[in-house]
């Protein structure tokens, strides 16, 4: 009797099949999103232009869609690009048409916000989506009173996030790195004129700027973002959602660092196919471990933090780290996704004797849990305070010359685990949907430098070739991967 049949019939409550099959009806099976807190919820931004609304925004978007809370940013600068009606054929690029006396200026950002609006309640009504961030500079109270409004007749709860800042040096960087390259400006005028001109539409914007008033607003639910960070005023959280916001929020830092992730070296199982187990490192294993010893030494990263998983393959991994790191940690939440009872099987014994099981999961592998084990949906889950602690992370020397107090960072990351796990983390920063998730491709013996750019992400491979003894490196995106691999070869004629 196949082990399948056995487990359905041995049990008076459900299955372990049946009931991995019933949780998976509570969710969209093909977007990859659950839907348990479906709220729908606007989170609307506020603050002068160069303040990084725009960095928040796409930031707490990719993050609440790697959480499961499905989202959309709708930018109201990207609608006035394509008005029609635009006044002026460069309106970006002249600091006057963002004026207070500019009527015709302002009929058509009007315009804009409200089409985003349009989209937006769209998106939020036909339940594409839970939360939609209008990403605006919604500066004055006529503008923010249009938007409670709207929200209210539509039945959208609406959190405010305002961001302050008048640190000359944070404004400044934002405008020279970001602001010149905009669409409004490329091609149309040098970035010195640009960032001119830029800095004039501030002024404009602050001449009508009314921030959230603490009095009078009182009865709205907001978050402060003052100095990128430095401090936070939070007012009336309503709901899960909002919640989580505000708790990222408070963890994040526009500083620069650099992440690395590898898996660990070559285990006995990976040699025979097999899933999970703890098993040692073989030879190859080893080597690649001192290996990879040797390039953290040449490379010589300063306070550096080792985060390993507890399973024995990686803590030998890690293990010749100890004179070379600033700390190691060994983090539960780091071990591998459990297989429960396919650990320590092939693809191919599972194949021959859960055939339900392989179908099931290759159907929706990101939802997919193992009986008695987990789902990639639950390692997520299970990496949140993981993430957390690698957004609060920046270099040591970097906090002391900013006098940010030391007691609340970390060092430069090293990430040692696995392949599901790897995945599920390097998804949250390549931005990668939760379909694709379960099959970006992890390789074995290859290290992965991560640095953080404003929008996205820089990735370095560096692969170990065993049999060589030598490293090679290339810069680029994860790519996808079939896996399991196919067991059978096809039969080309
Ligand atoms: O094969 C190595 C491994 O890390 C296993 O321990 C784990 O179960 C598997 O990869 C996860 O990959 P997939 O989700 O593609 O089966």
């Amino acid at each position: 009797m196949d082990m399948d049949s056995r487990t359905t019939s041995s049990q008076s409550g459900p299955s372990m099949e049946e009931a991995s099959t019933k949780r998976k009806v509570t969710h969209t099976l093909t977007s990859g999103y659950s839907d348990h807190v479906r709220v729908p919820n606007v989170i609307v931004m506020v603050g002068l232009p160069a303040r990084g609304k725009t960095y928040i925004s796409k930031k707490l978007c990719r993050y609440l869609n790697w959480a499961g809370i499905k989202t959309r940013v709708f930018n109201v600068g990207e609608y006035r690009r394509k008005e029609e009606t635009a006044c002026d054929a460069i309106h970006g690029a002249n600091a006057y048409f963002f004026s207070a006396d500019n009527e015709e200026a302002l009929r058509v950002r009007e315009e804009s916000a409200r089409r985003a609006m349009e989209d937006l309640c769209e998106y939020l009504d036909t339940s594409k989506g839970t939360v939609a961030i209008l990403d605006a500079t919604n500066t004055t109270k006529k503008r923010r009173k249009m938007v409670i409004n709207f929200c209210q007749e539509k039945g959208f709860r609406c959190f405010f996030i305002e961001s302050l800042c008048d640190d000359p040096n944070i404004i400044n960087a934002n405008v020279t790195d970001v602001k010149v390259n905009s669409p409004d400006y490329k091609g149309v005028m040098s970035a010195e004129q640009a960032k001119d001109d830029f800095m004039k539409r501030i002024e404009n914007y602050a001449k009508q700027y009314e921030p959230l008033d603490m009095d009078k607003e009182c009865h709205l639910s907001f978050i402060k973002v003052i100095n990128a960070g430095r401090s936070f005023y939070v007012n009336r959280v309503n709901g899960h959602a909002q919640s989580r916001v505000i708790y990222y929020l408070m963890n994040i830092h526009l500083l620069p660092r650099v992440i690395y992730f590898t898996r660990h070296g070559e285990s006995g199982y990976n040699r025979m196919a097999r899933m999970g187990g703890d098993s040692p490192l073989t030879s190859d294993g080893d080597a690649y471990a001192e290996a990879l010893e040797l390039f953290f030494k040449e490379e010589r990263v300063q306070d550096l933090r080792v985060w390993c998983s507890q399973k024995i393959r990686a803590v030998q991994t890690a293990k010749g780290l100890k004179g070379v790191a600033a700390h190691v940690e060994y983090w539960k939440a780091l071990d591998e996704l459990d297989a429960g009872i396919c650990e320590g099987l092939t693809y191919e014994d599972i194949e021959n004797r859960y055939p339900k099981q392989t179908e099931d999961r290759r159907r929706d592998k990101y939802h997919y849990r193992f009986p008695a084990g987990e789902s990639y949906e639950d390692v997520v889950a299970r990496l949140e305070p993981v993430m957390m602690e690698l957004e609060r992370q920046v270099y040591l020397s970097l906090s002391l010359s900013l006098h940010i107090s030391s007691n609340l960072l970390q060092g430069n990351v090293l990430v040692v685990s696995h392949q599901a796990v790897l995945r599920c983390i390097l998804a949250y920063f390549t931005d990668r949907a939760l379909d694709e998730l379960p099959y970006i491709d992890v390789p074995l013996h290859t290290l992965i430098k991560l640095v953080p750019r404003a929008y996205s992400c820089h990735l370095i491979f560096y692969t170990y070739d065993a049999t060589r003894g030598i490293w090679s490196a290339r810069e680029g995106t994860l790519n996808l991967c079939q896996s399991p691999q196919p067991s059978t070869p096809t039969n080309t004629p």
